[in-house]
């Protein structure tokens, strides 16, 4: 019975045993369920441990974290606490519990329940296995709607054929979870998500959970194998009605993540990039500033999120027109990409083919962007200039100069502040 237990990495192995005879001492049952035992069946790596308890999942968290001396967060609306143990392990723990949906798409409403009742109210067979972690019989799988079977055959299933009407992210997981694993959603769970679909399901669904489950695929390594299925079945409009998706849309997509790769592979020591933001750049394309506004307050980003995204719409004509020009000198290259985000840079990369483009971007990472001058505040201040906004103007023209090679020492650029300041 333990075999299974045993094909998770040692220290989730030893989480494991902490949980186990927690629950003893606490005489409540528990049992690994959901992703994790998905996953220790594949044979795939994950780090996030999912728990139901039979009893109080937020106490139970509560001291789980006392115990592994761990930050716990916990949700008294639906009884669940998440701890986050070392070595970036997440370990989410449930009451086990029965759901019942007040209007389709909305929040459930909670009930206590017993194990097989909450294995029934999954989203799908492959998720809907759990493995007891109790010491009468410990690594004992618990396969109440023949999900292992379904792991097998490589096939994503709903449990019931409203599934996808009471939670319209299913829509979506579904789609992660084949992309992902290379399964296939089966012939009649597929029937009941087109049906849900042109229901118009997604589109009456709270805006936070999609945008949630979206950015949860976006982030994924096959994001867009994903958001190509996700498409082919849905054509996006549930993001924004204006939403036209075409090859043209799925060739910069594949341009910029050769380019994100790029990037990557070359100045792994510079911030990572968010990819979901990028394909979010890249399928929006097509659509106005206003339009994005739109979305970005219906899926509620955040000002921050809403911010990089909306700067994508730099990348003009403009501004193409401009990078496209052979022999810039370098401080006009810098003034061009610098107030730029990485992310819009990379899109920006894709989306003009032309070489001298091509060559400045690379010029400004490789050289410019780490270029820096070797004055300061103090510097300006003890030559009489009091500070303000002038301060902001000198260093730029100064950094312009020495990008330009017109100055290259501490000395030469002082001598160049003197002669801005007559
Ligand atoms: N679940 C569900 N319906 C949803 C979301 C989640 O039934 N809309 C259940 C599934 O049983 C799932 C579990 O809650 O396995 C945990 O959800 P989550 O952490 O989102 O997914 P994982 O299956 O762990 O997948 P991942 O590997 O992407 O974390």
């Amino acid at each position: 019975m333990k075999a299974l237990i045993k094909k998770l990495p040692q220290e989730l192995q030893n989480i494991v045993e902490v949980v186990s005879s927690l629950a003893h001492t606490k005489n409540v049952r528990a049992y690994l369920v959901g992703g994790c035992v998905r996953d220790m069946i594949l044979g795939a790596r994950n780090l996030d441990l999912d728990i139901v308890v039979e009893g109080n999942g937020l106490e139970f968290g509560v001291n789980l974290g006392e115990k592994l001396k761990a930050k716990v967060v916990t949700h008294k609306r639906f009884k669940t606490s998440t701890v986050f143990a070392e070595d970036a392990i997440k370990i989410d723990i449930t009451t086990s519990r029965q759901e019942h949906y007040p209007h389709p798409g909305s929040l459930p409403v909670v009930r206590d329940g017993l194990i097989d009742k909450d294995l029934f109210r999954r989203d799908f067979t492959i998720n809907s296995l759990a493995v007891s972690i109790n010491q009468d019989d410990f690594g004992k799988l618990l396969d109440v709607t023949s999900g292992k079977a379904d792991l097998a055959k490589g096939c994503v299933r709903v449990l019931h054929d409203l599934s996808f009407v009471d939670d319209p992210t299913r829509i979506l997981r579904a789609v992660r979870f084949e992309q992902r694993y290379g399964f296939k959603i089966e012939p009649k769970t597929l029937a009941l998500l087109k049906q849900a679909v042109k229901k118009n399901m997604l589109i009456n669904t709270e805006p936070q959970r999609i945008r949630d489950e979206l950015i949860l695929m976006l982030k994924e390594k096959n994001a867009q194998k994903m958001l190509k299925r996700l498409a082919a079945l849905t054509k996006l409009s549930f993001l924004h009605l204006e939403l036209k998706i075409s090859n043209h849309t799925w060739k910069l997509m594949h341009d910029t993540s050769a380019f994100v790769r790029w990037f990557e592979s070359n100045y792994p020591g510079r911030r990572r990039l968010d990819h979901w933001l990028i394909y979010l750049m890249v399928l929006f394309k097509p659509l106005s500033m206003n339009c994005v506004y739109a979305f970005c307050r219906r899926f509620v980003l955040t000002k921050n999120e809403e911010k990089r995204l909306i700067a994508s719409k730099a990348v003009n004509p403009d501004l193409i027109r401009k990078i496209n020009r052979k022999n810039l000198p370098p401080a006009l290259i810098y003034s061009l990409l610098e107030p730029l985000s990485y992310e819009v840079i990379i899109l920006l990369k894709a989306i003009t083919k032309n070489k001298n483009a091509q060559k400045h971007i690379s010029d400004y990472f490789e050289i410019y962007n780490d270029i820096r001058i070797s004055v300061g505040g103090e510097d300006l201040r003890s030559l009489g200039l009091a500070p303000g906004p002038r301060y902001q103007d000198i260093f730029s023209k100064v950094l312009g100069a020495k990008l330009d090679g017109l100055v290259k020492t501490r000395e030469e650029e002082l001598e160049l502040i003197k002669k801005l300041m007559t």
